[in-house]
């Protein structure tokens, strides 16, 4: 079953403020890490790596994730991130007859790679997964065993130039990953404000230059020459960089920033946990691999969150019995992956997988 739902949130309803208030917090521990699919292209050949990754995606902590869910072979289970059906293709082969697996993809050319897995337990849904508890809601399901996400963007996305999120290659300046709802980054620079731009490249971006970067962009669309295309836009970052960084083109990290922007993408994280913790059934495993410092800061937090029973004041006179019992625990650390995967799969190098359990506490 293929469905075409999507209601992605509207990016004008996203709180700009609150998202800078928030990672004003989080700015000493951030770490930027160069996305692994929008580091400059350097050291790699484009043309041969595009060609192979179109269609195609390399599944990263593939065995880890899948172990980690503890599949039951007749289990319900969720792949948020349907990409190339990587880990999709896995889980199914761990269920049994009775098993199901509900993947959801926002976009259409993942949608239309599920359609090729022709089996009764699968079902796609083309939705964002911030809308997975309705969406599931809809199907009869109210309670899963275990939760996927692999967030952020697919080799697929980034290597097709018309997509727009690669300064690679010179093409209409899109971004969403849901090609059929929502701003392009064109759009968005159309109407925004330097204030606010300069804001998105800076906290989404960790980017330094953002104040010269958003002037250059509002001069630019100020002057007739809208910015429209990937090519334009990196000639407009470079321009107002003034100290680059080795082996790293300078417009990277403002396009990371408005690619995260555009889809909402740590908004979307934030919303989807919680739904994550009342979907689960008791035993149920959640495994998230992020590949951006933010993103697992929120997933992190949230299972800490989640874990932490004592926010009472200290000696306050209760017995450890009488606290309140998590919902969710942590299993074992973060898992990164191996050396013999980052090697094989350089696009890997960042990602983190963090696994939490339900437990029985209602
Ligand atoms: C890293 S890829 C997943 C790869 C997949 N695990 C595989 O093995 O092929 C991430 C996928 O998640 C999708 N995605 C990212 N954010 C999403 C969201 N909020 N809702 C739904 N899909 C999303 C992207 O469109 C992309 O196809």
């Amino acid at each position: 079953m293929t469905k075409g739902v999507n209601s992605a949130p509207n990016k004008a309803s996203l709180s700009l403020k609150k998202a800078s208030s928030k990672h004003k917090t989080l700015q000493d521990a951030l770490t930027l890490e160069k996305h692994p699919l929008e580091v400059s292209s350097v050291n790699s050949n484009p043309n041969s790596e595009a060609e192979a990754s179109i269609n195609s995606h390399v599944t990263v902590l593939l065995d880890e994730a899948v172990h980690a869910l503890a599949i039951k072979p007749n289990g319900i289970y969720v792949d948020g991130t349907f990409g190339r059906g990587g880990h999709s293709k896995k889980i199914l082969a761990q269920l049994g007859a009775a098993g199901r697996l509900i993947a959801f993809d926002r976009d259409l050319s993942a949608i239309e790679a599920g359609k090729a897995i022709d089996d009764p337990r699968f079902s796609m849904v083309h939705s964002h997964f911030a809308a997975m508890q309705k969406k599931l809601a809809e199907m009869g399901v109210t309670q899963v065993d275990g939760i996927l996400l692999d967030i952020g963007i697919s080799s697929p996305q980034i290597d097709e130039a018309s997509r727009g999120f690669s300064f690679r290659y010179d093409a209409p300046l899109d971004m969403r990953m849901d090609q059929s709802s929502g701003k392009t980054a064109a759009e968005f620079l159309a109407i925004t404000t330097e204030q606010q731009l300069s804001e998105v490249i800076k906290n989404y971006g960790e980017e330094r230059f953002a104040k010269p970067i958003a002037r250059a962009i509002i001069t630019e669309r100020n002057d007739g020459r809208a910015i429209t295309t990937t090519g334009q836009l990196a000639k407009v970052v470079a321009g107002a960089v003034t100290r680059f960084e080795p082996g790293q083109n300078p417009a990277t990290r403002t396009f990371q920033a408005l690619r995260i922007f555009i889809n909402q993408e740590l908004e979307e994280l934030s919303l989807t946990m919680p739904q994550c913790l009342a979907l689960l059934a008791p035993q149920g495993r959640l495994a998230v691999i992020s590949f951006h410092s933010l993103e697992d800061r929120i997933v992190k937090q949230f299972i800490r969150d989640q874990e932490n029973r004592d926010n009472l004041p200290a000696n306050f006179p209760v017995r450890a019995s009488e606290l309140p019992q998590p919902k969710l625990v942590a299993v074992g650390k973060a898992i990164k992956p191996s050396a013999a995967e980052v090697k094989r799969n350089p696009r890997s190098r960042s990602a983190v997988l963090r696994v939490a359990e339900r437990t029985s506490v209602l």
